[in-house]
């Protein structure tokens, strides 16, 4: 089997119990290219969110049987052609929940606070002394927040709010069972009214064609001129041009943002703004939340080669 990027040693311990590994402690990222000729003499993958497994690699790879995804979100995945091939993909879903969720306060407070913006006025050595109106920025408590997206991270983003007396919206394709619903101190809302009542957004959304750009310009129109996003979903969810475009000219107050469109390269419009928060993906970045993941993934693939339904199987079709 291959590991496609750098693991822990737990991690390689473990898969080494099981299998020949081949892996990339270097961690290189592999060009699509590097990608079909590392895995196509191998059975199993342990793959990263940045691997494209889609038809053009899996017609290089006649003998893969599962590929393990170390994250929650596959949209790296093509699922129909794995499944078409009989490919098994798993993700890892649960274990970063916790993690996710205080980064995401984490750049809800840094936003609220101008927190960089200051951190950087003084780094550069601007600071003269105090001044009451230095650095204003936005009470989170009692702020209405709009959670989109309410699986298992919106949830648990929900329940940090309740510290700062926030009222709770979300917006969800599903309803939660009124007992998740009140757990969460959370009320249902259309997007609508989620987007012009809330204080503070916050999208939990994966990638997928139906959420790409699901909040774009018209969807910033509609949010409050002092509101504030934050987006530690998926690159893609937001329409990056229309964000930068929405913090110029003041559509809304601030955002914090931890995914972009065309990572790593994303637009450096965002650079000259100073009402962003921006961080590298990194909110299930902890020691703990990331060796889980990865452990997760190669616990999926161990079952999946020795024949048993994985874990985290997203594809059934895959084993009919
Ligand atoms: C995921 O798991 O999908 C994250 O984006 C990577 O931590």
């Amino acid at each position: 089997m291959q590991i496609t990027r750098e693991v822990f040693d737990g991690v390689l311990d473990y898969l080494g119990q099981h299998f020949e590994v081949s892996s990339n402690q270097d961690d290189r990222p592999y060009t699509p290219t590097e990608l079909a000729q590392a895995l196509t003499d191998k059975q199993g993958a342990l793959t990263v969110l940045t691997d494209r497994i889609d038809e053009a690699l899996l017609a290089h790879c006649p003998q893969l049987k599962a590929v393990c995804n170390i994250a929650v979100g596959y949209n790296n995945f093509d699922l129909k052609a794995m499944s078409a091939r009989g490919v098994v993909g798993t993700n890892t879903p649960g274990v970063l929940d916790a993690a996710t969720a205080d980064f995401t306060w984490a750049l809800i407070l840094a936003s609220a606070r101008r927190l960089t913006e200051a951190e950087a006025w003084l780094r550069a050595g601007e600071w003269q002394g105090w001044k009451l109106k230095q650095f204003l920025g936005m009470d989170v408590q009692g702020a209405t927040l709009g959670i989109v997206g309410m699986g298992r991270i919106g949830q648990a983003v929900a329940k940090r709010a309740r510290g700062f007396d926030m009222p709770v919206l979300y917006y969800n394709r599903t309803r939660l069972a009124p007992a998740l619903e009140r757990e969460c101190n959370a009320r249902h809302a259309t997007l609508d009214v989620l987007l012009a009542q809330s204080d503070i957004v916050t999208l939990h959304t994966p990638y997928s064609a139906d959420s790409h750009h699901l909040i774009g310009a018209a969807q910033l129109a509609q949010m409050k001129k002092t509101a504030i996003l934050i987006h530690a979903a998926r690159g893609g969810v937001v329409d990056d041009a229309a964000l930068i475009a929405a913090l110029n000219n003041g559509t809304i107050a601030a955002a914090g943002l931890d995914v972009f469109e065309n990572e790593p390269k994303f637009n450096p419009e965002f650079l000259k703004l100073r009402n962003v928060v921006l961080a590298p993906h990194i909110a299930s970045a902890t020691t703990n939340t990331r060796r889980n993941m990865a452990m997760l993934a190669a616990r999926n693939l161990v079952a999946a080669l020795a024949g048993e339904r994985p874990p985290n199987l997203l594809n059934p079709d895959a084993l009919k």
